[in-house]
């Protein structure tokens, strides 16, 4: 199957990073958002990351045109219809997603793809409210996604192998490496670095050392390229609080706790470089 054109639902931080991929790729991206102030933000921060590469001469100004001509925005889902695949990058809600994917399934022919970028919900319970889980697949990409090489590809149960085949080949033409993972909460790397991160908020709360110094030691001591509290601060407070809480029903085992200091947070809408406060200030830089 040849895959031109993807519709992305969602038009934040990893839906508009997936439309840079698949438009710098060479594949048109229609990007859907209810939120119209979402889609201009997206379009600019898509414009903006490009001027970096323009900037650092690895892209043309020209090159810069026709990537972000790939690009299109709509406030309608029914827009996405004529699309190859689409992905659906959503905030880390189930119930929110279970109801776009069902809108979805309903306006997509029963041949095109559509695949989840959740961060650790069951592909499985999420294909379990659609009429052809066959064609249904995780594609969980990582932040900031142009950069980033990596996709996890997870199979639901019912998920066809001519899906994950589509998906493992899209994968490869946007430049990533995917790596094929058992449908389980988290799946693999955030199963692993959300625990980490969730650590090292605990740390920060029980007072062992400031955000600074818990970050330091964790490059410093362990070559990591940010601290885990500057990349809380990256992916989001809110997506690390949403994962670990799907990880604490799902295994039901107090390891995977959230830090109250993280809840508190997300409450205090201090969500990290989205809102411009996080463990750390982004005002000031
Ligand atoms: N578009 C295109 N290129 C970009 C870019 C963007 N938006 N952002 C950065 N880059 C490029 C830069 O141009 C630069 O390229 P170069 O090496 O060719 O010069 C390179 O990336 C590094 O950028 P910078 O020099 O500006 O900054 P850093 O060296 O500090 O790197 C970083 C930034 C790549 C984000 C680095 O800090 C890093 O790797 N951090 C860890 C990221 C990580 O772990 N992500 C996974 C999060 S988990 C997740 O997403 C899963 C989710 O479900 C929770």
């Amino acid at each position: 199957m040849s895959i031109q054109t993807i519709g992305i639902i969602g038009a934040g931080t990893m839906g508009n990073g997936i439309a840079q991929a698949c438009a710098v790729a060479g594949l048109n991206a229609v990007m859907q958002d209810v939120n119209e102030p979402a889609l201009d933000r997206a379009i600019k921060t898509i414009s903006g990351s490009l001027d970096r590469l323009v900037r650092k001469e690895t892209m043309s100004e020209a090159d810069k045109a026709a990537t972000m001509a790939r690009i299109s925005v709509t406030g309608k889902a029914e827009d996405l219809a004529a699309a190859d695949l689409i992905i659906e990058a959503a905030t880390e809600n189930e119930a929110l997603k279970l109801k776009i994917l069902k809108h979805v399934e309903a306006i997509a022919g029963a041949d095109k793809i559509i695949a989840t970028n959740t961060s650790s919900i069951s592909i499985t319970r999420l294909a379990g409210a659609l009429d052809h889980p066959e064609r249904f697949v995780g594609m969980h990409f990582f932040n900031p996604v142009p950069v980033m090489a990596l996709v996890e590809i997870i199979s639901g149960l019912r998920t066809s192998e001519a899906t994950v085949a589509a998906v493992v080949e899209l994968s490869q033409k946007l430049g990533k490496t995917p790596i094929g993972v058992k449908n389980s909460a988290g799946f693999v790397v955030n199963r692993i670095l959300c625990p980490m991160i969730n650590e090292a908020v605990f740390a920060l709360q029980e007072g062992l050392a400031s955000a600074e110094e818990i970050d330091a030691g964790m490059k410093l001591g362990c070559n990591h390229p940010i601290g885990p509290l500057a990349l809380c601060d990256l992916i989001g407070l809110d997506v690390e609080l949403a994962v670990m809480q799907v990880l604490y029903e799902a295994f039901n085992d107090s390891k995977y706790r959230p830090a109250p200091l993280l809840k508190e947070m997300v409450d205090a809408g201090m969500l990290g470089r989205k809102t411009g406060r996080g463990f750390y200030d982004y005002a000031k830089k």
